[in-house]
């Protein structure tokens, strides 16, 4: 039996809601289709948004939604998307399947939707093709309160009153699809353009977000802080508020075959999980260059595109992204989730790519049908970490996998949150090896455990045709004794227990 030890008296970091966020881009059936229908749809919808989707996403509780890239984001004119339905351009997004973009889902129909879904706002600016007049422009109509050629025109397109915008990105993956930067030219471009990302709200300053490094390139993380990071601002952080880091998991790589969302074996159950794994190291070694320059950790890492890439279902748009998620990426979720946790001291937000019908999605439709994927699950199972306090635990761990693949058989992280609850959330990465497990409460008794689990074979999913193979279910096989308690977490799954002392 291995021992799980949690020290509630040992408080570390929030957990910051935002590391739940979402990211959603003009890709595919993401935005339209999956959550905008518009007005004249015979699907149920408000103002346009499909109201099934916005209901299973208020359910999870999405704190933050990033729009509109990605690499669109770059690419994107907004004024292109404002004003009558019949005056927005036509264009071609180049990147995603090259089909018409009729521009109806714009700035205002994006902040309909986070009204709706009751969540923040992360806009992604547009550095590699767009002008600095043009960002700036684009904050000024969003934020300004009063008299400005900007805010007027909001007014006569419909909307009075600012918004707010909570983050700002200023260019997306400038190392490739935002303009094939090298990381001095990106960051000199940055502190330009940050210059006039302005706060016209003092109550409400917009966090500024740099563009980071793809996976492992070290290299431009510090080539980016070393020309961006103000050491004379008192504030520390000088030029940015946070920097981005981008990481899929891939299974076969970028070349090629990346490998079947629903048709793989022990090796790639493994491989998989052993690169989701991998996110543990690319955090800290990011973190640790972090630290050099910033060691009061006052610039967030912000992970704002991660999950699972594999090839799209058969017979879909390649451009579109669509690919079909299992139990496997309940795990990928879970034991990515985890380490976000672990390391809220630094990551201060995650967006997972993409929230609907792109990618690792938490939801898929067809027409007027909607399905919660596995993925959904996990984000509903941990919603209970989104601001909650991160608690100091360990567990005994083993490696496990194949000859080539290797993975800890468990991980997990654990959270208190405001009335004095430890919420532990738990991975079992086995594909065929349950885990009796002991925890013990330093200076502290356990009164009662609940628990709830997703879990399920190797293969298994939900569809249209039976959308509730996986679905979270009750737990409640922990038996608690002299203070501690003990369970056994079953082969493939992800387990959240709540404990009261
Ligand atoms: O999420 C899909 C794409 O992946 C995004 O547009 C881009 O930023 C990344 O390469």
């Amino acid at each position: 039996m291995k021992k799980l030890v949690i020290n509630p008296d040992r408080k570390l970091s929030k957990i910051n809601r935002e590391i739940y966020g979402h990211f959603s881009e003009h890709l595919g059936r993401g935005i339209y289709e999956g959550l905008f229908v518009g007005k004249d749809s015979p699907i149920e919808n408000v103002n346009g948004m499909r109201c099934d989707v916005v209901e299973a996403l208020r359910e999870i509780k999405v704190p933050v939604l990033r729009w509109p890239g990605g690499c669109f984001a770059d690419e994107y004119h907004w004024m292109e998307g404002v004003g009558p339905l019949e005056g927005r351009k036509k264009m071609i997004n180049t990147h995603w399947g090259g089909v018409v973009e009729d521009n109806s889902f714009g700035t205002h129909e994006f902040f309909e939707l986070c009204s709706q879904l009751g969540c923040e706002t992360y806009i992604n600016g547009n550095l590699g093709s767009g002008t600095v007049q043009e960002m700036s422009e684009w904050v000024e109509y969003m934020t300004f309160d009063g008299v400005s050629p900007m805010a007027q025109l909001r007014e006569r397109n419909g909307h009075k009153a600012p918004w707010k915008v909570d983050f700002f990105g200023v260019g997306n993956e400038n190392w490739g699809c935002g303009g094939n930067m090298n990381p001095e030219y990106y960051a000199n471009e940055y502190r330009r353009y940050q210059t006039y990302v302005r706060d016209y709200n003092a109550d409400h300053k917009i966090q500024k977000i740099a563009c980071g490094s793809n996976g492992d390139d070290y290299s431009w993380t510090k080539e980016v802080l070393k020309t961006c990071y103000n050491h004379s601002d008192p504030n520390g952080n000088g030029f940015m508020n946070g920097l981005s880091l981008h990481y899929y998991v891939v299974p076969n790589g970028w070349t090629g075959s990346k490998g079947s969302a629903t048709d793989f074996d022990v090796n790639d159950w493994y491989k998989t999980l052993n690169k989701a794994w991998y996110m543990d190291e690319l955090v800290r070694r990011h973190g640790n260059i972090m630290d050099e320059y910033d060691p009061k950790k006052q610039i967030g890492m912000i992970v704002d595109e991660w999950g699972a890439w594999y090839d799209c279902e058969p017979g879909t748009n390649p451009g579109f992204l669509y690919q079909q998620n299992t139990i496997r990426d309940a795990l990928v979720a879970g034991v990515t989730l985890n380490i976000f946790n672990r390391h809220s001291d630094r990551v201060r937000m995650a967006n997972i790519a993409q929230m609907i019908n792109v990618l690792q999605s938490v939801i898929l439709t067809d027409g007027e049908q909607m399905i919660k994927t596995p993925t959904w699950y996990i984000f509903d199972m941990y919603k209970v970490h989104q601001d909650a306090q991160l608690i100091e635990s360990s567990i005994e761990t083993k490696e496990i996998g194949t000859e080539e693949y290797k993975v800890p058989d468990v991980t997990e992280s654990v959270s208190e949150d405001a009335e004095g609850k430890l919420h532990i959330t738990l991975t079992n990465l086995s594909v065929d090896q349950a885990a009796e497990i002991e925890t013990i409460l330093t200076d502290h008794k356990v009164t009662s455990v609940t628990g709830e689990i997703v879990t399920g074979s190797m293969l298994e999913k939900n569809t249209f045709e039976e959308p509730d193979r996986i679905v979270k279910k009750t737990f409640d096989a922990v038996k608690v004794e002299n203070g501690s308690f003990t369970f056994t977490i079953p082969a493939c799954s992800v387990l959240h227990l709540t404990v009261i002392r």
